[in-house]
């Protein structure tokens, strides 16, 4: 296949960026997009050009490092994947593919493609653990009886790997979906009850506090989410919101 690369190049955070056409011809339909970056870096290295900076990990679909906006969507044009497991016959032989890094406010550009996603640790930081006294004889985890249903659920909720596809396909950069899957997936599980109210009150204030909007029900993060979290967390979250309001009127 021979592609034209519209990618946005950005120096660094203070650096003004702009969009830089790079032709790439020869590349197999059966490589994965991000094989086909390496070998684009491959070429720019090799005429004395800066590579496009761009983050990867795992390049397995689980670490949720792989954040590109690929021709308008988060992770590219299939459904239900990252970009690392996106190849290049979902592309045609001439297209211009347009990639950009994430544009939310919370998460600024480093470089190129790569964006700052502290962020979300800091709202994990907030309250997304469970505190285990581990002194003593401890029950075994597997021993404590869990309904099947919300095993299930806390298991899906726990799927999420922090990527942030979902802020940035919201127009309004709102976190919710992963805020949500990170409270539910506690918040289900007897482990996570008790300390159920001050956690969802805490990640939501970092939540708010680092810029963060709110959900207005559009469902773009639903769409766009590699690991089809469901909105349903959401609405589990301003239950456990409203509860731990009503009940735990002040936090510590
Ligand atoms: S909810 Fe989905 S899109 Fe958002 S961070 Fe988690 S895995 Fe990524
Ligand atoms: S590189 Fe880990 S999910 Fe894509």
């Amino acid at each position: 296949m021979n592609l034209t690369l519209k990618i946005w190049r950005q120096a660094g955070p203070d650096e003004k960026g702009k969009f830089v056409n790079y032709p790439i011809s020869d590349i197999s339909p059966d490589c994965s997009f991000l094989e086909m970056m390496d070998i684009l870096n491959e070429q720019l290295i090799a005429k004395g050009e800066e590579p496009v900076a761009f983050d990867h990990d795992c390049r397995e679909g689980i670490c949720g490092m792989c954040s590109m906006y690929i021709n308008g969507r988060p992770h590219g044009p299939d459904s239900a994947i990252t970009t690392c497991q996106l190849h290049m016959r979902k592309f045609k032989d001439r297209d211009t593919i347009t990639i950009e890094p994430w544009r939310a406010k919370p998460f600024p550009v480093i470089k190129d493609l790569i964006v700052d996603r502290s962020s979300f640790d800091e709202i994990i930081q907030a309250g997304g653990f469970i505190s285990v006294n581990t002194l003593g004889t401890l029950p075994d985890a597997n021993a404590i009886p869990i309904p099947k249903q919300n095993a299930d659920l806390a298991m899906d909720a726990a799927s999420c790997i922090g990527c942030g596809a979902c802020v940035a396909a919201c127009k309004n950069a709102s976190a919710m979906l992963f805020v949500s899957a990170k409270i539910s997936q506690l918040a289900l599980l007897p482990q996570g009850k008790a300390e159920a109210k001050k956690r969802v009150q805490k990640m939501v204030a970092k939540m708010d506090e680092l810029g963060f909007g709110n959900c207005t029900n559009t469902y773009a993060c639903e769409a766009e989410c590699p690991k089809e979290i469901k909105v349903t967390n959401i609405a589990r979250m301003n239950r456990e919101f409203f509860v731990a309001k009503v009940c735990v009127p002040k936090m510590e």
